[in-house]
């Protein structure tokens, strides 16, 4: 198989042989990162994309969990480099097509408008990969979350592979051990899992994704029975079985981030096989009853446990991308 960068640069070639390669910038490591790190380069980048999230969410408050899930989607996929925001092109089928992203992230108009708003204000300066690790902290404040400091200095990768999401990503039907063994691929360990699976205080999910529970428990045509059984009637209202594609909420309050989730989960509430797996260990059951006894102290662990997502390595090359969604070549 090529190595990254051999692949990279096929791509390159095959794509366009009268353009100059990105200027590729060594890999900046997690202890680079910090947190005022545009503070001279670009004052206004915090306050230009707080701003633009708060106009957003105002519009409307359900993308605020779909801005937010992007910075995990891009970190597990090749470390935080923006690369899930790439765009196909002719030799290269991107992140976003792949079956666990396809039709399902959103937020992709709202990152570019920010990003362009940034070249304006101060061109060159602010990578992508940044603007989603911002971008998912003012989300998340902006639902009720608690602030974490942000740190920056990432850098945009230029390549983006659907082949690579599976097999990085979590799945909706893994267990616990396998939920355990993905995010250890990216640096978080058992208790960061249970934390950051409380990203499912906010947002919502696709029925389908929780049919074979309603529908098919263990393909027997049956509901699965540890669902409480008001709750399963109510979600077979919601999602009737002919219709997968509609919408229902990740938990009871998920216009509001907040330790709901785990209440749910603890009552019978929970909605895909993945969030029901975190009681199947003491520690997700310790942490569940934690959260909903102390609230503040899941808000509170949820930024810190962001911060770690957002160190996730990822492989050389990089570079600094103009745009987002494409890796920009300028002709020689
Ligand atoms: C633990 C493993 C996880 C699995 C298996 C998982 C799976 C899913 C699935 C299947 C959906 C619904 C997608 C759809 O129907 O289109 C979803 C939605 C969502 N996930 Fe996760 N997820 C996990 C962890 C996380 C983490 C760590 C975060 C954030 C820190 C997160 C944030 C979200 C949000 C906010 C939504 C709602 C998105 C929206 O409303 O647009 N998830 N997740």
């Amino acid at each position: 198989m090529a190595s990254d960068s051999s692949r990279w640069l096929l791509n390159l070639q095959g794509r366009c042989l009268m353009t100059c390669a990105l200027l590729l910038l060594a890999a900046v490591s997690s202890e680079q990162l910090s947190e005022n790190f545009y503070d001279a380069k670009c004052p206004q980048a915090m306050s230009i994309i707080k701003q633009k999230v708060d106009k957003f969410v105002n519009a409307d408050r359900s993308i605020a969990a779909s801005l937010m899930r992007l910075h995990f989607h891009d970190c597990f996929v090749r470390g935080c480099d923006g690369s899930v925001l790439l765009n196909s092109t002719e030799s290269m089928l991107t992140e976003k097509e792949a079956l666990l992203n396809k039709g399902s992230i959103r937020g992709f108009e709202q990152i570019d408008e920010i990003k362009y708003e940034l070249e304006h204000a101060c061109p060159g300066v602010v990578s992508c990969a940044d603007i989603l690790a911002v971008v998912a902290r003012d989300a998340t404040v902006k639902l009720g979350g608690w602030s974490w400091p942000v740190f920056l200095g990432r850098l945009d990768g230029v390549v983006s592979f659907a082949d690579e999401v599976n097999g990085s990503l979590p799945t909706r039907l893994d267990n616990y051990a396998k939920l355990v063994a993905t995010f250890a691929k990216v640096g978080l360990d058992a208790k960061d899992m249970v934390i950051l699976s409380g990203g499912h205080s906010i947002g919502k999910v696709h029925c389908g994704a929780f049919f074979e529970r309603l529908y098919n428990f263990q393909g027997l045509n049956i509901t699965d029975p540890s669902i409480d059984p008001s709750f399963a009637a109510f979600l077979k209202k919601q999602c009737p079985q002919t219709d997968p594609f509609g919408f229902t909420a990740l938990d009871a309050t998920n216009g509001t981030f907040d330790s709901a989730y785990y209440h749910d989960l603890l009552t019978n509430r929970g909605i895909l096989q993945s969030d029901v797996a975190l009681l199947t260990d003491p520690l997700g059951v310790e942490y569940a009853i934690k959260a909903v006894s102390d609230p503040q102290s899941f808000l509170f662990e949820f930024g810190q446990a962001m911060i770690k997502m957002g160190n996730a390595p990822g492989p050389a090359p990089y570079g600094w991308r103009k745009h987002c969604a494409f890796v920009e070549h300028k002709p020689c």
